[in-house]
Formats: structure tokens, sequence, C-alpha cells
């Protein structure tokens, strides 16, 4: 078995600053359920492939009714996130949320208000199939009166070679798209970091299938979702995302884009 790299830095606190916000992320499904429902009557929040489980930990600071939990293969990132964000929490909050080592795909995953599956994650199913098995076990384990929300980036940009490069203050964060195949829509990315003066190259890497908006909402509808809404971002004065998002009908052919497709269950 290849033996995990070892780095100089905390791979995972890298990853969170480059790419996570758990904080507003967790405002976003509160407001989308009150939205979508006309009700405040939402609690419980289901992380799929949660890694470290940021959100969950998030989830249960905005109230002390709300519960959460995170699901992901891999324990490795579950204790990473067991000793980074969820000891943080208060002991009140810690019996709130729970991090569990299982497959999304498997029967019987605890059922919530919401299920979240963020950062693209379900582009590792590359085959219809799969990915439909996995939303009807979301449809089944959604409670009724319930959201499966989804992120998707997409524009034509994604079907370039291109690597992004942003930097932050202790570090720069790449984002490599390394190939993309128009027949098959499978891409590979990695993500590196430049480290005090030093390049990590490959510190994650992502074989995956970029899906669209339209093949996500049939597979809702098929799985039995009652509606689906997409969520599109708004722009920023320099034509950057703005990080709001609003429901639309039409979206905006760009370079790259941000959206959610939202699955109501009701
Ligand atoms: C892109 S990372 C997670 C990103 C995280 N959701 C976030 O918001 O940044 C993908 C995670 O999915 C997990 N994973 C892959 N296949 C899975 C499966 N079938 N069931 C549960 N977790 C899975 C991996 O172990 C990995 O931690």
């Amino acid at each position: 078995m290849k033996k995990p790299q070892v780095l100089p830095f905390d791979k995972y606190a890298l990853y969170h600053e480059a790419v996570q916000s758990p904080e507003t992320d967790v405002e976003f499904y509160r407001d989308t359920y009150h939205e979508i429902f006309k009700s405040k009557k939402v609690t419980t929040l289901r992380e799929d492939f949660c890694a470290g489980g940021a959100i969950s930990a998030e989830w249960v600071k905005l109230n002390k009714k709300y519960r959460s939990c995170g699901l992901d293969l891999d324990p490795e990132p579950l204790e990473y996130g067991r000793k980074h964000y969820i000891s943080k929490l208060t002991a009140e909050q810690q019996s709130r949320v729970a991090l569990i080592q299982k497959n999304v795909l498997d029967k019987g995953i605890p059922k919530a208000d919401i299920v979240a599956a963020v950062n693209f994650s379900y582009c590792i199913f590359k085959k219809r199939e799969l990915l439909k098995q996995y939303f009807q076990n979301v449809y089944d384990s959604v409670n009724s009166k319930g959201l499966f929300i989804l992120d998707i980036f997409g524009g034509s940009q994604c079907a370039d070679i291109i690597e992004d490069r942003t930097k932050f203050k202790n570090m720069t964060y790449y984002w490599d798209q390394q190939s993309f195949d128009p027949i098959t829509n499978e891409a590979l990315f990695q993500i590196h970091f430049r480290v005090k003066g030093k390049k990590y190259e490959n510190v994650f890497t992502y074989d995956w299938r970029l899906w669209t908006i339209p093949e996500l909402k049939d597979l809702m509808a098929e799985v039995g979702f009652k509606k689906v809404v997409v969520y599109w971002e708004g722009t920023n004065r320099k034509g950057g995302g703005n990080g709001i998002f609003k429901q639309v009908e039409k979206g905006e052919a760009c370079l790259s884009w941000i959206a959610y497709v939202v699955g109501v269950k009701s």
C-alpha cells in the first residue's frame, strides 16, 4: 500500500482556508429551507461526503435545537474533524453532532430535514445509474418537507486545461484542471499549495465526471423529488461571484459559474 504523504503543514487547514466557508453555507441552507417551505421547522442536517465535518459543526451553532451528522468513508478526515472542529464546540453543542464513517450509498443512513452534499463530491459517481442510486438513497432518507442541496460548477472554462492560482496570507492555493474529456465529461483536478516558498503538488486529487444542471434536475425528479429549484450566484463589481445565491429560472453563459441545485421533498 502506498504510504500517506507526510507534509510539513496541515493540509486540511489549508483546504479549509482555501475553499470552505461553512459559516455562510449553513445560513444559506437554513434560509433556503425557510424560503421554500415558508416554515422555520427545520432542525436536522446531514452532511454527505463531510470529510472533517466543518459544516456539521457550524450547523449546531446556529440554533440550540439544531442537530447534525456528517458521513464520510475515510476515517482520516473524520478524525481530523473531531479533533479540530467538534472539540472546539461547547459540550452541549457536541452532544448534538456526530461524524460517522459510512458510505452515502448504504441503506439506513440517518434521516434529516436537509441533506447537503457540497464541494461537488457527488461527481465521484461517474455513471448515471450510480448517481441515481445515491439520489434515491437521499430521497428515501430525507424527511418529508425536506431538501437535498447540491452545489455544481460549470461554464466554458471547465473544458480548458488551466491552473487557477489564489494567494492567501500564508500560502498560495492552486486549482489545477489537468484533463477534460468532452466525450465522457470526465475531468481530473489537483489541488496544490505553495507554503513558505515551496510548492507541494497533488495534495488533493479529484477524478470526477462533470454533471450538468439539467442532468441533476432530471435525476432528482426521477427519484421522486416534487420540485427542483436552482440558486444562481450574483456578481460583484469586478464580474466575479459575490457569494449571494438567488432562485432563478434562467442562468447566464459565463466563463465559470457556481450554483446550487435543490431537490424539494414535500
Ligand atoms: C471533496 S471531499 C469533501 C469535501 C467536503 N464536503 C467539503 O465541503 O469541502 C470528498 C469526500 O468524500 C468522501 N467520499 C467519497 N466517496 C464517498 C462515499 N461513497 N460515501 C461517503 N463519503 C465518500 C471522501 O472520503 C472525501 O472525504
